[in-house]
This record gives C-alpha cells, sequence and structure tokens, in this order.
C-alpha cells in the first residue's frame, strides 16, 4: 500500500471541481462552513446540540461515556422513544396532515399514509405485537417486501421497545433461519408473496422451509400482498388485516434508554457467520436525524426518495429514521427499475414529483448502459438534488448522473458509510462542498476520519492506505449481537483505540477522500455486501464439493461478480449440470445476489506454505493479469495448472 495513485490528483490539467449552483446555495440548509468549525472546536457540543432537536423522556446526563472502550456510551442516561420522534411529535407540531410515506406498488397501485395515519397503524400494530406476546426487550424479525407494512412494523418494534432484525426480502430461506436462530426471535413478520417483476416470490412458502427448524418462534404475522395462496398454521399464524381492524390505535410509547438495543441487522464479514450488528436507541437517531437533515439539505415540501430496500442499512436509516425523524415525505417503490420498462424510476420521479433521489452506482450504471432515452422521455425538473451510496462511484457514471439525470444542476452527495457507522460518515455538504467526481469529499461534521499507512500513520497525498474512524460517532455500532470478541477483533485490533473500516482509500493533495474499496475478503456485488467465506461455505456444503476459494472479479456494472474455484471430492465429475447444480445450492443457501456468475474446477487451490489459500493470485487468474510473485506458494505447479483450466474456458 505505498503506491501513489495520481490517476485523479488534482491539478491544473485536472477538471475544476463542480460548486454548489448558486440557487441551490442560497436556499440552503447549510450554507457554509460553520459546522465544520462548531464540530473542530467541540465535537461532543455539536452532537449535544443536534440532539436538542430530538424529543427527550429525560435528558441525559452526559454526551460520551469513553470510560471502557471499544464499549461507547452516548447520551447516559438519556431516555426517549424513536417512534415517538419519528411520528407523534409531528403529529403533535403541525404535521398530522402532512404525507410521511407516498408508495407504489409494482403495479402502479398507491398508499400514502399521513403522519397521522402512520402513528395510527404503528399504534395499533404494537397492540398486537403486545396481543400475541412480543414485549420490551424480544427480537422481532421482520421479512418482507418493500411495502408500507414493513415500515409500520418496524416503527411498532421500536414503540413497544422490541429489537427488530430485518432481514432482506432476497435472502434464501437458509439465510432467513439463520438469522433468527442467531437472534432467537420470537416473533416472524412476513407476507404472502412479493412481486418481482411481474411474478409472485411466494415468501409465506418459503419462510414455511426456515420455520421447520425455528424452534424460537411462536407468532408469525402475514401481510396479504400478493394475493398468493398459502397455509396458514393454526395458532401460529395470523393474518395482518385480521388482527389489525380491531386493534385500538392508541399505544402509548415506551420508555427507553439511550443505550437500549434498536436493532440488529445482520451483515457480512470475513467468516462463513453473518455478523449480527446492534445498534442502540439514542446515538443512532442522532446521527441518522442529522447527517439525514444535513446531507439531504432537508426541506419541508421535499418528495425523498431512496431506492434502497429496508433489509439493508440504507433502508433502516435513511428510508425510515432519518427522513421520518425529520418529518419528511418519504416516496417509497416495491419493484425494480426496468419492470414493466426501464424507465420506471423516471416515470415515478415525473409523477411524484420526486425532489430528492439516493441510489446505488450500480443502478446509475445500468442506467448508463440502457441509454438517455429513459430519462429523456419524463420530466424530471422536480429534481433539486441527487445521491449515491454503496460503493466507489466511478467518475464516468458520476458525471452521466450529473448531466443526465440532474442536467447540470442539481449536486450530487457521494456518501460513504456502512452498516456498523449507521449514519453517513463522509460526504459533501450539497450547499458547501465544492465536487469532485468519484470522491466521497470529507468527513460529516463531527466525524474524524483518516487514512493510514500499516503502522497506523496518516498516509501523504497520493498515497493509498487503510480509512479509519479515529473518534466515536453517535450511531456506531455498540457490538456484535452476543459476539463481544469478534467486534473487538474485526474492528479495534487493527489500530489499537481506532475503527477499523475494513476499506482501502487515499487522500489528494486538497485533503480530499477517495475510496477504492474492500481491503478485506467481502465483496461487493451491486452494493451488496458479500463475505467470500459465506459463499464457500455455501459450496463447501454441497455434497460433491472439497475445497472452493471465491473471489470478487471486476465487473462494469456491480462492480464485482462472485467467481469460485472449487475442488471436488474423488470421483466426481466435474460437469455442467454440477455447475449449475453448485450456483443454485447457493442461491439457496444464502439469495440469488450471492450465486456465482462463473465457477471452475480445479484440482487443487493455490495455497500459501502455511495453508491459506491465495485469493489474490486467483484474482489475478480471474481477470487475467500478471502473476507476479508466487514463491511463497506451496506447489506453484497449481496455479499453472488453473490458469491454463481458466484460458481454456
Ligand atoms: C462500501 C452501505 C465507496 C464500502 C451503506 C463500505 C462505499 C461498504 C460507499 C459498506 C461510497 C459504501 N463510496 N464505497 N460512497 N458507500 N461503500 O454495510 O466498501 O452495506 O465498507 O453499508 O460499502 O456496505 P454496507
Amino acid at each position: 500500500m505505498t503506491e501513489k495513485d495520481d490517476r485523479n490528483m488534482f491539478s491544473e490539467e485536472q477538471p475544476q471541481p463542480f460548486l454548489p449552483p448558486k440557487d441551490f446555495k442560497e436556499n440552503a440548509l447549510i450554507k457554509d462552513d460553520k459546522p465544520y468549525v462548531e464540530a473542530e472546536k467541540d465535537s461532543l457540543g455539536f452532537w449535544a446540540k443536534k440532539a436538542e432537536s430530538l424529543q427527550w423522556i429525560n435528558k441525559w446526563e452526559q454526551v460520551l461515556d469513553d470510560s471502557n472502550p471499544p464499549y461507547f456510551k452516548w447520551f447516559v442516561n438519556g431516555k426517549l422513544n424513536v417512534s415517538a420522534n419519528c411520528l407523534d411529535r409531528h403529529v403533535e407540531n403541525g404535521l398530522a396532515d402532512k404525507e410521511a410515506i407516498i408508495f407504489e406498488g409494482e403495479k402502479g397501485d398507491s398508499v400514502i399514509l399521513t403522519y397521522r395515519e402512520l402513528l395510527a397503524e404503528v399504534s395499533k400494530f404494537c397492540n398486537v405485537l403486545q396481543g400475541l406476546g412480543v414485549s420490551r426487550g424480544d427480537t422481532v424479525t421482520i421479512w418482507m417486501p418493500m411495502i408500507p407494512e414493513a415500515v409500520v412494523a418496524m416503527l411498532a418494534c421500536t414503540r413497544i421497545g422490541a429489537v427488530h432484525s430485518v432481514v432482506f426480502g432476497g435472502f434464501s430461506p437458509d439465510a432467513l433461519k439463520d438469522r433468527i436462530l442467531d437472534s432467537k426471535s420470537k416473533l416472524l413478520v412476513t407476507a404472502d408473496g412479493a412481486n418481482r417483476k411481474g411474478k409472485v416470490l411466494p415468501m409465506k412458502g418459503l419462510a414455511e422451509e426456515a420455520l421447520e427448524d425455528c424452534p424460537s418462534i411462536e407468532k408469525v404475522v402475514v401481510v396479504e400482498r400478493a394475493a398468493r395462496d398459502y397455509e396458514l398454521k393454526d395458532g401460529r399464524d395470523f393474518r395482518w388485516t385480521d388482527l389489525m381492524e380491531d386493534a385500538d390505535e392508541n399505544f402509548s410509547p415506551a420508555e427507553m434508554d439511550a443505550e437500549d438495543p434498536l436493532f440488529i441487522l445482520y451483515s457480512s464479514g470475513t467468516t462463513g457467520k453473518p455478523k449480527g450488528i446492534l445498534h442502540t436507541t439514542a446515538g443512532y437517531l442522532v446521527g441518522v436525524n442529522t447527517t439525514h437533515r444535513y446531507v439531504f439539505d432537508h426541506r419541508k415540501a421535499d418528495i425523498y426518495w431512496c431506492t434502497a430496500d429496508i433489509g439493508w442499512i440504507t433502508g433502516h436509516s435513511y428510508i425510515v429514521y432519518g427522513p421520518l425523524s425529520n418529518g419528511s415525505t418519504v416516496f417509497m417503490y416495491e419493484g425494480t427499475p426496468d419492470y414493466p420498462g426501464r424507465n420506471r424510476f423516471w416515470e415515478l420521479i415525473e409523477k411524484y414529483k420526486v425532489t430528492v433521489f439516493y441510489t446505488a452506482p450500480t443502478a446509475i450504471r445500468s442506467f448508463m448502459r440502457w441509454g438517455t432515452q429513459f430519462p429523456e422521455g419524463h420530466d424530471l425538473s422536480s429534481l433539486r438534488l441527487l445521491g449515491s451510496v454503496g460503493e466507489p462511484i466511478n467518475p464516468e457514471a458520476w458525471l452521466w448522473y450529473h448531466e443526465h439525470i440532474g442536467k447540470n444542476r442539481c449536486p450530487i452527495v457521494d456518501t460513504w458509510w456502512q452498516t456498523e457507522t449507521g449514519m453517513i460518515m463522509l460526504t459533501p455538504l450539497p450547499g458547501v462542498t465544492p465536487l469532485k467526481p468519484g470522491s466521497v469529499t470529507n468527513p460529516f461534521p463531527g466525524i474524524e476520519a483518516d487514512v493510514v499507512d500499516d503502522r497506523g500513520e496518516p498516509t501523504e497525498p497520493g498515497q493509498r492506505g487503510f480509512l479509519v474512524i479515529k473518534s466515536p460517532w453517535p450511531a456506531m455500532l455498540r457490538t456484535l449481537y452476543e459476539d463481544h470478541e469478534r467486534y473487538e477483533h474485526t474492528y479495534w485490533k487493527q489500530y489499537p483505540g481506532i475503527y477499523f473500516t475494513g476499506d482501502g482509500a487515499w487522500k489528494d493533495s486538497d485533503g480530499y477522500l477517495w475510496i477504492m474499496g474492500r481491503v478485506d475478503d467481502v465483496l461487493n456485488v451491486s452494493g451488496h455486501r458479500i463475505g467470500t467465506m459465506e459463499v464457500e461455505s455455501a459450496l463447501v456444503d454441497h455434497k460433491s464439493v472439497a475445497e472452493a476459494a471465491v473471489i470478487g472479479k471486476v465487473h462494469e456494472i456491480k462492480g464485482h461478480s462472485i467467481t469460485a474455484f472449487v475442488t471436488l471430492k474423488e470421483g466426481v465429475d466435474g460437469n455442467e449440470e454440477l455447475l449449475n447444480e453448485l450456483k443454485s445450492h447457493v442461491g439457496k443457501k444464502i439469495g440469488a445476489i450471492a450465486r456465482p456468475e462463473e465457477i471452475f474446477f480445479t484440482l487443487e487451490l493455490p495455497k500459501t506454505r502455511s495453508g491459506k489459500i491465495m485469493r489474490r493470485l486467483l484474482r489475478d487468474i480471474a481477470e487475467q493479469r500478471d502473476l507476479g510473485d508466487v514463491t511463497t506458494l506451496m506447489d506453484p505447479q497449481v496455479v499453472a495448472a488453473i490458469k491454463d483450466g481458466y484460458t481454456e474456458k
């Protein structure tokens, strides 16, 4: 990590940065560097002031307790309720009839919930949960399509004091089962089916496969979404509508401690087992509330659309808790950008007059490939601000987004953060920061980030290194659910006292940050985190597989695609049929997003003398690069054999 990287260095020959447009700046919430200066002087004072914009039952006694690192506490002894902050206070403050959620289904059906209506739904579902035996501290798993009921279920958990664990709807029943078992959930909220590109994914039927081995689940609530035949198990399963029909519209929000767990969200790491990232109440809410307001320049009349799924952290923080705690109007869409046509998103922006649009580079690269005729056919003049998240955005995609979607009028906020950070950490402020396409620019006020070398020393401009966060921040994860050791090991051992992000990065001579992607064994496929070991475990779980190594190959649209090298057990024939079977097996164990794009059968895998699989080498083979130094290999012959096999394909 000592090589210089001058490709994007800012110099006389390089394009000038994009300044915030004049009229954007004039109307922006933040127009100058005041928050940076304020936070620089006194970051705890800065966060305390931000916390004051929330509604507290009891104010905190201490902003940060850092006496027992890496276990930090924020807003010590403060009492509050998240749903009261997202709903009740808006209803009380004149926003009762403001639209909280505008939803459109894949088939064009639409639902609008005002803040008053959303509060009523959430309160009703609290009574339902209570009636089904859920109480404070219990865990509820939510496995649902992108429909308003998912948001209702999440907010109801926070109101009652239950911990939610939302599992991405695209994960397989096996993955759902692992997450239910790990979190010991008592209740599952799911749907009969999900609309997926004109077809129906039979969610309840699939959930049943998971539930066979999930003894902790006592009750299941089923939302009827896709009019699909499904079975209800007597005494265990209930229809959402049946339960909600008679439920009372009032439910008093529980008084929660600042550090009470709010949710668990499983994310891929470097072992086969996903990490249960645990977020707590007050710090998380302060973090997402403040970042949503500043980064998206929150204005009362906004129609704000974040295209993420609520099963990911982006959905949690920037569909649900950030925007709703700011009293924003959230647009929510059930489907994909290419169904029924490749103009679907632009049609929705035109129809609902979306003002702020937040999506992922992978989607932008697909839009680019599909061509400008799709956005050009629609009136996108309502847009005023664009965002990007999930993976590095290449300058070309950035410029395309800026020109063809933002019409050279809308700033782009490229936001870097993680499931672990809970909130946006590196980002421009759209009314302040000059933008360089491809750079996440600077840390958010109050965030202390840097790029360091192997020894933890700050790198020089242009020098690659590791991205670290040098001091605690309010929305940070508190631990990994029931696995403190892994928490300490993964994030705090690399550089004692400093949070290790797992990302490579560099600074340019203006101090701008450029993210290079993961430096650990985690892949970023279409903005989704997938652990190489997770896919490897799924492969070796198959009866024919002896050993597997998984790597990410650079992919034009997805960022990375999954390539697997597999050695088979003695006597097994590596044919086409088995190849497809293995792909399906991974799909079944994890979900379609983890299905390898390519699988190669090899006689052996290249290993170091200590027995570690050399993934770097496999990556080079897959990308057909020069092999470099292979002398530490146990059997250099293996490489030649793999390479020959690979190029033959
Ligand atoms: C990557 C998603 C470059 C990064 C919010 C990080 C990014 C991982 C960006 C976290 C960005 C996220 N530029 N890379 N703007 N945003 N990443 O937990 O590698 O799903 O570590 O959280 O995505 O993924 P996660």
